[in-house]
């Protein structure tokens, strides 16, 4: 399943320069929704097909998605002939062959280029990316697991075929991986690894502080900035751990994802990782609140009104910021009035290094939204005031202030 979980996830297809090898198998026809998905995402596509790929899609097709002519041939140029295998290579700001079939990831592993795919492959020193789809036999080969093994091992990225029905009539691994998957890892492979060597702790999601075993208090926190701001900063290349309390969002790929429910599990789980991490990010919307006690069987109803008293929850926050020594600490604030000199006055009483505030009186900002709408704040007195705009694409605007800080150390 893609990690995709709110409206815009990628940030950084945009104006990139996608160079897509198609080769003979089944799976050749996906390729044209492949193309339309980097087309979507505002990359600019240029697509090779080999002599067998064209027997299972038609060159016109691949041709009307990308906007361009197909390449084909390394002798016969057509017509209107763009550029040659050398210039294909340079255009690539990332190669990806979709589908790869055995033949051609045994051609790459054995130096062979004798087409205008090969050849492009073996001249170009963009990434390169191969999503193998072929029949499960054929995948579970000793010669096809050992090319993929020697091209793993000199850089060369895969992504692991799907499982599923075969063309064959027979079910297995060999399916090319979901197109969301595809566009997912190549969003990664160009994300610059500028926060490679930190180890970042993001909270998400609300807490539930319960009353009886089917009742508790809660907010209307969806867990989504926090979701993005752990995808952002695995794909930035930091080791992310995620606290996350109840959200109903798929767990995001490549991280360590611990769930808990209560403010109390997410204090616990927060310190057991506190030791281990350079960075925090407390994006969660933690009640201050919970119940005193807790109803062993579900409260009736009676027919006057009834009354649960609270007591404090941990301040998680505030407990780290006492402890954190050199780690930067970024927390969030939700106002509904006095905004910024509320949350000045919480980034300074917790030694935060950095504040989010979100104005959630603002439509597109705040709880549930896929966009919000921020303003950053520093010690030093910075405000950066942000549009609105998706909430990966803010994940994307705090991790570069954390970079700048780490770097400025
Ligand atoms: O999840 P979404 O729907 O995407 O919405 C995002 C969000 C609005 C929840 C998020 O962007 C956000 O602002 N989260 C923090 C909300 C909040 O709890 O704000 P606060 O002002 O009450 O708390 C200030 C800071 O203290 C926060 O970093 C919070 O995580 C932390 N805190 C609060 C209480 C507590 N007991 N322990 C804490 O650590």
């Amino acid at each position: 399943m893609s990690e995709t979980f709110t409206g815009e996830i990628h940030a950084m297809i945009k104006g990139r320069r996608i160079v897509l090898g198609i080769t003979g198998g089944i799976a050749a026809y996906k390729a044209a929704e492949l193309t339309r998905a980097f087309i979507k995402e505002g990359a600019s596509v240029r697509v090779i097909m080999t002599k067998n790929a064209s027997e299972f899609i038609t060159p016109l097709t691949l041709q009307t998605l990308s906007g361009h002519l197909v390449y084909r041939d390394m002798f016969s140029p057509l017509k209107d002939f763009e550029m040659d295998h050398i210039s294909l290579a340079d255009f690539a700001e990332i190669l990806v062959i979709a589908p790869a079939t055995a033949n051609v990831i045994g051609k790459i592993a054995s130096g062979i280029a004798d087409d205008l795919l090969t050849t492009t492959v073996m001249t170009t020193k963009a990434p390169l990316l191969i999503c193998p789809a072929m029949n499960q036999s054929m995948y579970e080969n000793p010669i096809v697991k050992e090319n993929i093994m020697s091209l793993a091992s000199r850089g060369y990225h895969f992504i692991d075929p799907g499982y599923g029905e075969l063309a064959c009539s027979t079910e297995g691994y060999g399916r090319l991986p979901d197109i969301e998957d595809i566009v997912d890892e190549v969003e990664s492979m160009l994300t610059v690894k500028d926060l490679s060597g930190e180890k970042i702790l993001v909270t998400a999601g609300p807490t539930r502080e319960p009353f009886d075993p089917v009742r508790y208090i809660s907010n209307y926190s969806s867990g989504k900035m926090g979701y993005a701001l752990a995808v952002a900063s695995r794909r930035r290349g930091a080791r992310t751990i995620m606290v996350s309390g109840p959200t109903s969002l798929p767990v995001p790929k490549g991280i360590i994802f611990i769930p808990v429910k209560s403010a109390l599990e997410m204090r616990d789980a927060v310190m057991d990782h506190l030791a281990e991490s350079t960075v925090i990010i407390k994006a969660a919307a933690v009640a201050d609140y919970r119940p005193s006690t807790r109803s062993d069987s579900k409260i009736k109803k009676e027919k006057g009104p009834l009354t649960i008293s609270l007591e404090r929850n941990p301040d998680i926050i505030d407990e780290i910021g006492r402890k954190k020594g050199k780690r930067v600490l970024v927390g969030f604030a939700v106002e509904t009035e006095n905004l910024i000199q509320r949350a000045r006055e919480k980034m300074l009483a917790k030694k935060m290094d950095l504040i989010v505030a979100n104005d959630v009186t603002q439509d597109g900002a705040g709880f549930g939204y896929d966009t919000n709408i921020i303003k950053i704040l520093t010690p030093a007195g910075e405000v950066e005031e942000l549009p609105l705009m998706s909430k990966y694409e803010v994940a994307h605007r705090i991790l570069d202030r954390i970079r700048d800080i780490i770097r400025s150390r």
